[in-house]
């Protein structure tokens, strides 16, 4: 029964303890790479067909605030073509699809709250008749007076949220005993997703009622459970089916779920199949950003650039419903801190109400806009002090004591930053550099350079405990090939390749054996989002336990074909490479197909679940203490740019990043994770403006008026380092999350941003840097400098 394999097996281990052979710990292209750039990658929009599709298209409110008085679909309904015109009336179950306050109607009834809001649905032969039949839907409004920012809706008392607050100590006391008192205001820009996929459902009906979606979103479960309410249907007649994503970065968290419920009401009514999908100017104007924040400070230092007392003012701009907006206030809250002790403390913070869309999950999920508020902080301190802002920040680090608790009172257990930041220090020479900038500026007259060094701790987990769960299921097939499903989605992530790369480990075949499936509700029910960064760290649980149950049951028929007699021998049964054998005697082999070919003969069952749900956290809102995170994902990074102060464009010269992913599951992936998080972070912070008119109507819709960052804009020396031996306690195999963290690295860019528009005017000239520091931004701030001296 034995056989030599045609090259022995290589059992080196890795100092992890992996034999080499596993996919684990290596660097893989993304599942999808070559499908994703050749263009053969399938997504929503691109699968064949079905016979009898209809268009569903929207037609929506022209106004921020106003009555809805009368919809009249007469002519729409007589064009030819044209199957349907629905309304609110028309929905069979509820007219609700807010994700956790039901706040959120799917098509506007008495009342429309943002310029985009759904009043009607269109069901048509192909695209152009339903867009024609969409503008003759007669709709008459009587406007009513709207709030179009953060600082209106405060004034008009306009909130989604009731104050979260969380304190320490005293802070009045601290704050009036400082030597050294700061105070100011800022304020964050929106974001829009720009993935590259924009919103996109097809629904087709089945029998009895059932509904079978195919839909571009990182949460199947609530599409699944909204669609249900909304069709007045148990969850059980609903599938939701996500083949992957062209980019969701929070956008399709739980703004994918009423265009597909829109397209499963389309396709109810009419019995037809449904697709609904935006184009881009659709897609911006109609969904949520990230939220703006406003931030107010009141901040006590002593001279040395130690912060002894800070108070905070968050107010989010939710938009015009409550969406995921508390549970992202609540993330900013947990990141004000970022990578400071703060003795004293009181952080508070309140979702504002306006007519805008309905602002929503993006990338850091709040935590940039509480991190962005400290670092404007501690940048303020360095300024009027005279410091180095890298040496201000290391001076506030939590230190390995007990003292040093997050506000929330959780430990910072394992805490790399000091680790970080030396390492960084040396690796980028940033004290060097920071030499030369100084000199240059001294003698450059109209470009100046700055350097800013930015440190990251990013919570790991969802703060609302229970979605700290997933589930997988494994199929192995007698010929010794793998189907694996698990809770997350791809997104371009990578999740998928770690994923096999997991599962192809646990069992011991090669990647190339395992196929990840599409997500599905009816393959692995009762998911959560992928999203919080925690995709691998949940799914990859779930994965391997569910390979260990098929692992487990593979034991006796193993043994048996390789004929070993005591039950010892039994643990010592290896799977690697494909094969299968003892530990010890790694040259008598049976291939891993053998093996299940006879366990399915010996009628054993070749397919399990797994399940994995995060122990030990808890949050007490009412307190405001808990731990709410599992661990904690760090990161630093040195950005180094070049300012023009004749027209106020930059130029990123120079990038170190180090990241600490604990042992990386698949290290080529992180980088992508890491270069493409870092980008995005920029474009947040230099780029991308969203601008609203007086009338709340979005005029950045589309890429001639909003800019992301483009290849040129990649800074011109980009060096990525994952941090190396750093393995973390209690996660899968190591690793840590990567998914969010390296965004808010790019906070560093202000800092030197910050430095080189001081540069500018006289020695400690006092700066004031919009958001986004856009070519505008930096120009008024750099004229602001000049007039100082
Ligand atoms: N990377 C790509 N390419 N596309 C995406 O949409 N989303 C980000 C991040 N990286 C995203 C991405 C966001 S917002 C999150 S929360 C994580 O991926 C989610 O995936 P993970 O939990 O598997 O890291
Ligand atoms: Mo990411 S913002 O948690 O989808």
């Amino acid at each position: 029964m034995s056989s030599l394999p045609s090259s022995s097996p290589d059992f080196s281990s890795t100092p992890e303890g992996v034999p080499a052979r596993s996919p684990l710990h290596a660097p893989a292209p993304h599942e999808s790479g070559l499908r994703h750039t050749s263009g053969e990658a399938i997504y929503v929009d691109d699968m064949p067909e079905p016979r009898g599709l209809l268009t569903g298209h929207l037609v929506t409110s022209p106004h921020a605030h106003a009555r809805l008085l009368r919809v009249d679909a007469t002519k729409a309904r007589a064009l030819p073509g044209v199957v349907a015109v629905l309304v609110a009336g028309d929905i069979p179950g509820h007219n609700q699809v807010g994700p956790v306050i039901q706040d959120e109607p799917l098509m506007a009834e008495g009342e429309v709250h943002f310029v985009g809001q759904t009043v009607a649905l269109v069901l048509a032969e192909g695209a152009s008749i339903a867009r024609r039949a969409a503008a003759l839907v007669e709709v008459e409004y009587e406007p009513l007076p709207a709030l179009l920012s953060v600082k209106a809706a405060v004034e008009a008392g306009a909130f989604l949220s009731e104050p979260h607050v969380i304190r320490r100590g005293a802070p009045e006391d601290a704050l009036a005993a400082a030597p050294v008192r700061l105070s100011g205001e800022c304020m964050t820009g929106a974001q829009d997703h720009f993935y590259l996929e924009t919103q996109v459902t097809l629904a087709v009906p089945g029998e009895d009622g059932s509904v079978h979606l195919w839909c571009s979103t990182q949460h199947p479960t609530e599409v699944q459970t909204l669609v249900a309410e909304v069709l007045g249907t148990g969850r059980h007649q609903v599938v939701v089916e996500v083949p992957r994503m062209g980019g969701g970065f929070g956008g399709k968290e739980t703004q994918a779920a009423p265009f597909a419920c829109l397209a499963a009401l389309g396709a109810r009514v009419t019995g037809r199949p449904v697709k609904v999908w935006l184009n881009r100017d659709e897609d911006m104007a109609r969904t949520g950003k990230r939220h703006p924040f406003l931030g107010r400070y009141d901040a006590g230092f002593d001279e040395t650039g130690r912060l002894l007392a800070l108070k905070v003012e968050l107010v989010s701009d939710g938009g015009w419903s409550t969406d995921l907006s508390r549970a992202i206030l609540d993330r900013a809250l947990f990141h004000l801190d970022n990578a400071y002790f703060v003795p004293a403390l009181e952080f508070t913070g309140r979702v504002a109400r306006t007519n805008l869309p309905s602002n929503t999950a993006f990338r850091g999920f709040g935590g940039p806009q509480g991190m962005f508020v400290m670092e404007e902080v501690l940048n303020h301190a360095a300024e009027r002090l005279g410091l180095d802002p890298a040496s201000v920040r290391e001076r506030n680090y939590y230190r390995d004591t007990p003292n040093d608790l997050t506000p929330y009172g959780q430990a910072v257990v394992g805490n790399r930053l000091p680790r970080l930041h030396a390492e960084l220090m040396a690796s980028s020479d940033y004290a060097r550099r920071r030499a030369e900038i100084e000199a240059f500026n001294a003698s450059s007259r109209w470009t100046k350079r700055g350097i800013g060094f930015q440190p990251v701790k990013f919570g790991i987990s969802f703060t609302t405990g229970f979605l700290n769960q997933a589930g997988a299921l494994v199929s192995v097939f007698t010929d010794g090939s793998v189907q694996l499903n698990h809770g997350g989605t791809e997104m371009g992530q990578g999740l998928h390749t770690k994923m096999r790369a997991v599962c192809a480990h646990e069992l011991g075949v090669l990647p190339e054996r395992v196929r990840v499936m599409h997500t599905a509700t009816d393959k692995v029910p009762n998911t959560s989002a992928t999203a919080a960064s925690s995709g691998s760290d949940l799914n990859g649980q779930a994965v391997k336990q569910a390979c260990e149950v098929i692992r487990e049951r593979l034991r006796p028929v193993a043994a048996r074909l390789l004929k070993l007699e005591s039950p010892g021998d039994m643990a010592a049964i290896a799977f690697s490479g494909g094969q299968v054998f003892h530990a010890a005697r790694p040259l008598r082999t049976v291939r891993f197909a053998e093996v299940v070919h006879a366990a399915y003969l010996d009628r054993v069952s070749l397919s399990a679940t797994g399940y994995y749900a995060t122990p030990d956290i808890t949050y007490d809102r009412s307190t405001g203490r808990g731990k709410p995170f599992h661990y904690y994902a760090f990161c630093a990074a040195v950005v180094e740019l070049e300012v023009s102060g004749l027209t106020g464009e930059h130029r990123v010269r120079r990038v170190d990043v180090l990241q600490d992913v604990g042992t990386s599951l698949v290290p080529s992936i992180d980088r992508g994770q890491v270069e493409g998080g870092f980008i995005q972070g920029l474009g947040w912070l230099t780029s991308e403006e969203v601008l609203f008119d007086a009338k709340g109507r979005l005029v950045t819709h589309s890429p001639d008026t909003y800019k992301i960052p483009a290849v040129g804009d990649a800074p011109e020396d980009f060096r990525v380092h994952l941090l190396e031996h750093a393995p973390q306690d209690n996660t899968i195999h190591g690793s840590k999350a990567v998914g969010e963290p390296p965004f808010m690295l790019a906070l560093g860019a202000v800092t030197a941003l910050r430095q080189a528009i001081a540069a500018f005017g006289p020695p400690r000239t006092p700066v004031s840097l919009a958001s986004p520091a856009t070519p505008e931004a930096i120009l008024r701030a750099v004229a602001a400098a000049r007039a100082a001296s």
